[in-house]
């Protein structure tokens, strides 16, 4: 599968079948977030992998009980380690650089026929407790990861033309 068609064929999963990840493909999710780019090539970054039982079923609660989420064979937290830092266009910098990060993991695995959902509802306090993360560190997001249990139908999308402009803003 090419980066076109991955980017074509990916949806947001929300059932997963009860199979554990090969540690191989596990491996290439984790390494797309390795080598994703990120501001200055700082890498300011953590992902944890939770594959405890009654760990994901605490993150499912702190999600908002999005009940899928604890069914996938593990849960990746995206956690920042610098959360200060804003860059000079005004932006911080960890929320850019982990959703570049995120958003490779997400292709990654969809070459490798594994599904993920973004899931940005969650209460951070809730997972830092769940996950023993420091109190300096942010989360950023979290997506299950794991074999897909449906094949959803492409969300629509935005006209080209409503979303792009040439040289001028319109
Ligand atoms: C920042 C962000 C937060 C999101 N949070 C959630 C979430 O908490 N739960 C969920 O089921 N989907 C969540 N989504 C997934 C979106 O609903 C989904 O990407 C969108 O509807 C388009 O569908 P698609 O991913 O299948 O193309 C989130 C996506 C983004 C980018």
């Amino acid at each position: 599968m090419d980066v076109s068609q991955a980017v074509k064929n990916r949806r947001s999963i929300r059932s997963y079948v009860s199979k554990d990840i090969e540690s191989d493909k596990l491996d290439l999710v984790l390494e797309a977030a390795r080598l994703a780019p990120s501001a200055s090539n700082r890498q300011e970054w953590k992902f944890i992998v939770v594959k405890d039982k009654d760990k994901k079923a605490k993150l499912t609660i702190a999600a908002s009980n999005q009940g899928f989420i604890g069914d996938a064979a593990v849960v990746i937290v995206a956690c920042a380690t610098e959360a200060q830092a804003v860059m000079r266009c005004g932006q911080p910098r960890y929320t850019v650089d982990l959703s570049i990060a995120m958003s490779f993991i997400m292709l990654q695995a969809q070459e490798l026929g594994l599904g993920t959902c973004w899931i940005g509802a969650f209460d951070e306090a809730c997972v830092k407790e769940i996950l023993g993360i420091p109190d300096d560190v942010r989360v950023v997001a979290l997506t299950p990861l794991g074999y897909p249990a449906e094949e959803p139908s492409a969300k629509p999308r935005k006209n080209m033309e409503d979303i792009v402009c040439f040289d001028t803003y319109k």
